[in-house]
């Protein structure tokens, strides 16, 4: 929650300098960040496996600022230094992760950036046997 706000300010001011920098034309660019639809609640991931993480494109805004997505991995509310993916259209609706090497735990979320970040639900990720 903190990232997002603080992202959100990051936004918000880098916004303010733009609107007073740029010129009108390119001030209809909108926002986009679709929600993820898996991992959802209860998922559970093995070390080693590949899985796609998918998200709504349902309904993308025409003038999209950042079309280059990139995946996080979050753990006890906390986002880690883990990239999963990084460099895909968010456009896609899918890319395909493997799971990485970490603490077994269920308090896991990715992130999913494109202009801010949207967190997954809460799920599981098991293999290493170690648990802290
Ligand atoms: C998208 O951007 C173009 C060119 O900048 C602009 O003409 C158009 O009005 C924008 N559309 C929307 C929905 O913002
Ligand atoms: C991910 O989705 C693509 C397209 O549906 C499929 O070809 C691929 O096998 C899937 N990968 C996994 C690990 O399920
Ligand atoms: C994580 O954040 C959620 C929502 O803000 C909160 O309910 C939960 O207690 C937090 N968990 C931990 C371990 O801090
Ligand atoms: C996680 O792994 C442990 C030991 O490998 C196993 O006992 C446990 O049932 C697993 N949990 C889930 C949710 O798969």
């Amino acid at each position: 929650m903190k990232f997002a706000l603080i992202n959100a300010f990051a936004l918000l001011s880098a916004a303010a300098l733009a609107v007073q920098a740029m010129p009108l034309t390119l001030m209809s660019r909108d926002v986009y960040t679709p929600p993820i639809t898996y991992p959802h609640a209860g998922t559970v991931w093995t070390i080693g496996q590949t899985h796609n993480v998918t998200w709504d494109t349902s309904d993308p805004p025409v003038n999209i600022t950042n079309k280059i997505g990139m995946i996080m991995l979050r753990k006890d509310n906390l986002t880690t230094p883990l990239i999963l993916e990084n460099s895909f259209s968010i456009l896609l609706g899918r890319i395909e992760v493997k799971v990485p090497w970490v603490v077994d735990g269920d308090d896991y979320q990715l992130v999913l950036f494109g202009d801010s970040g949207n967190f997954s639900p809460y799920f599981t990720i098991n293999g290493s046997g170690v648990a802290f």
